[in-house]
């Protein structure tokens, strides 16, 4: 890896109640790279996205950020070491404006938040223009912008999306991509969970196949998409 490891999960162990869901799972994320997770539904892509978060309690395993353990973190706390995270639903407050979103996401920040904001008006101009429209009023697409905008307000250093392009059309997904791109070019370390696994391998610095919550296939993105055992079982032949 070129990149030094800004995050690392490793042997992960862990679940809702008696029966663990997650078992010995190991993700990392280098600075600035793209980290993809695919698999089928149920596999516990969103379970891990949690547990890197600090909502799940992991019987095993351990969360290193920067070179510091979090293991034993909040969520809360996490966000204030550089950990931005938008859930698979509910990523919105659907009756405030797009603005209120924005500022309901810098809510740990005491310092000025107005040129994060005018950063994140500029990823996502059309979120400038209706910034004062209810946030529930908008398009699947761009409520989707407003959740990636809402995790950006704490300055992240790790973006965690779980399943950004849900429900979205394949050219709202392409500019989804497109922009997240852009967010890890400025040193943004991306952890992303996708349903359009092919697309999204494309981008991927790392993937991570996940199957009934184990590390299945772990290579390049490039690599995954090139192997006929993940092509015929993940991606559709
Ligand atoms: N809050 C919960 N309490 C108990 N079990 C849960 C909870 N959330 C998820 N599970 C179970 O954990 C397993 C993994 O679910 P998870 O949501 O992590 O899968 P996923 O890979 O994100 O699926 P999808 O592609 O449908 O989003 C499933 O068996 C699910 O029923
Ligand atoms: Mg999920």
């Amino acid at each position: 890896m070129s990149a030094a490891t800004f995050l690392d999960a490793r042997g992960m162990t862990g679940g809702y109640g008696a029966a663990d869901i997650l078992h010995d799972l190991t993700m990392t994320v280098a600075q600035g790279e793209i980290a993809v997770i695919v698999g089928p539904n149920g596999a516990g892509k969103s379970t891990a996205m949690k547990a890197v978060f600090g909502m799940l309690p992991l019987r095993a395993g351990s969360v290193t950020l920067d070179g510091q353990d979090i293991t034993r973190l909040s969520p809360q706390e996490r966000v204030a070491r550089g950990m931005g995270f938008v859930p698979q639903v509910r990523n919105i407050f659907p009756s405030m404006t797009v603005q209120e979103n924005l500022e309901m996401g810098a809510f740990l920040r005491r310092d000025d938040i107005h040129a994060t904001m005018e950063q994140v008006y500029d990823l996502f101009p059309i979120l400038r223009d209706k910034r004062h429209q209810s946030a529930g009023e908008l398009s699947g697409g761009q409520r989707q912008q407003v959740a990636v905008g809402r995790a950006l307000m704490t300055k992240p250093r790790l973006l965690m999306l779980d399943e950004p392009t849900a429900g979205v059309s394949p050219i709202v997904m392409d500019e989804l991509f497109d922009r997240i791109i852009e967010v890890a070019r400025t040193g943004i370390s991306i952890l992303m969970v996708e349903q359009n696994a092919r697309q999204a391998l494309e981008i991927a610095d790392t993937g991570y196949v996940l199957v009934q919550g184990a590390n299945r296939y772990t290579d390049t993105g490039a690599a995954l998409l090139a192997d006929p055992e993940v092509r015929k079982s993940f991606l559709g032949g």
